[in-house]
């Protein structure tokens, strides 16, 4: 076969999938894997749903793309329903996470300016965030490896230690638009931020005139067992990024925002072509159809007690490969002690996937339709891959 003609972004595992079923992704040779990365938290009702296909393949013979140019009732349903059953008020629909957040800083510093305050445009982000790969989102990121060669880093972002509330203080300033925050690190390493912390950014953000913006890229549309991680804490924020299980492997994101923090997007501020398409948002509103149904949040709470006892246990078995266990619902993240890499090829030896992140924690996000059987299935390929880097290291101390 000719090689591929890709750039050489991705550091690919050499698998290729063919089709899906449900929490299964099968080989072009026919070998199945069990997905517990969800092609990184995307696939939150797993592969070929009959309800999203259904969905699709309806939308699919009427119309796929007619622009922003006119109505697109799909996209008014299913604003309407995320407003209702969120803080929101107003919707902006996107492609993607890092464009959901372009909407989300934009919109922040677009409230500062209509309220007489064009020098509010920096915004604070926190150590270990990841908000997207487009220039203002890796400036939101602060990461120096994808900061790197791409010139300077776009103005207006201030970056304080994870759950550094004094530093945090220390860096509002009159310039200070907006604090942005993942209520749980996602690719940081499944970094849970305190429900305290969050009160406390509220805090600020009420007694300064400041936008609290959540990104729930990864963290939304029921991955931790309620819609919004959010709803946790108590804590709502002004402006809120989804994007990821929004579209359930359909490229959907979606800005949320309350009719004030919105008040600067006016027309003609902002646009995209495809964002929200006919296609997208049938997607997104079979999506949201399940996801909302009775019972169906709480099933993902009860799998995840499946899985937080199943990973509590193998921790204890395994200490010298898992040192701790973290997250909520279905996002969760096992800590290695081994390099997290060589967890993630151990697992694939055993046919189950899941995905690196930072701290050297592998996430485990399986499809949210996950039933306790599947979660046993996974714990158990898991305690094989663990078992065996176990000895392995043991015999390296030996
Ligand atoms: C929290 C968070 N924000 C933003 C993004 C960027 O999303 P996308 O890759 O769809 O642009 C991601 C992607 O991993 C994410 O996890």
């Amino acid at each position: 076969m000719a090689e591929a003609a890709l750039f050489d972004t991705f550091a690919r595992a050499p698998l290729r999938f063919e089709r899906g079923e449900g929490v299964w992704l099968v080989t072009e040779s026919g070998e199945r894997y069990l997905d517990f990365g969800s092609g990184v938290a995307v696939n939150s009702l797993g592969h070929a749903h009959p309800h999203l296909v259904g969905a699709l393949k309806a939308q699919a013979e009427k119309v796929w793309h007619t622009s922003n140019l006119y109505e697109v009732p799909g996209q008014e349903t299913l604003s309407r329903r995320l407003a209702e059953k969120s803080f929101a008020d107003k919707v902006f629909f996107t492609n993607s996470g890092a464009e959901a957040l372009e909407c989300a800083i934009k919109t922040a510093r677009r409230y500062q300016y209509v309220k007489g305050h064009p020098e509010r445009f920096h915004i604070v982000t926190f150590e270990g965030a990841f908000h997207g790969r487009t220039l203002a989102t890796i400036a939101a990121g602060g990461q120096a490896k994808y900061l790197e060669g791409f010139g300077p880093k776009v103005e207006g972002f201030d970056q304080v230690p994870f759950g550094d509330l004094e530093a945090l203080k220390a860096v509002v300033t009159e310039k200070t638009a907006a604090i942005l925050i993942e209520p749980i690190q996602g690719e940081g390493g499944i970094r849970p931020v305190p429900k305290e912390f969050l009160q406390a950014l509220r805090k600020i953000c009420d007694d300064n005139g400041l936008l609290l913006v959540f990104d729930e890229v990864q963290t939304g549309v029921g991955r931790t067992g309620k819609l919004f991680a959010y709803e946790w804490s108590g804590v709502t924020p002004d402006i809120m990024a989804l994007a990821k299980g929004i579209g359930g492997g359909f490229p959907l994101g979606a800005c949320l925002a309350t009719a004030d923090a919105a008040s600067g997007m006016t027309a003609g501020t902002h646009g995209t072509t495809y964002g929200g398409n006919p296609l997208a948002v049938a997607v997104g509103n079979a999506v949201l159809d399940v996801i909302v149904d009775d019972g169906f949040l709480q099933h993902v709470r009860d799998v995840a007690l499946v899985f937080r006892q199943g990973l509590a246990a193998l921790k204890d078995r395994f200490p010298n490969v898992i040192e701790d266990v973290r997250g909520e619902g279905l996002l969760l993240g096992v800590k290695a002690k081994v390099p997290a890499g060589d967890l993630v090829v151990a697992m694939r030896n055993e046919h189950l996937l899941g995905v690196p992140a930072g701290d050297n924690v592998v996430r485990l996000l399986p499809p949210l339709t996950v039933t306790a059987e599947e979660a046993r299935e996974g714990l158990a390929r898991l305690e094989k891959a663990a078992e065996k880097l176990s000895s392995a290291e043991l015999k390296k101390s030996a």
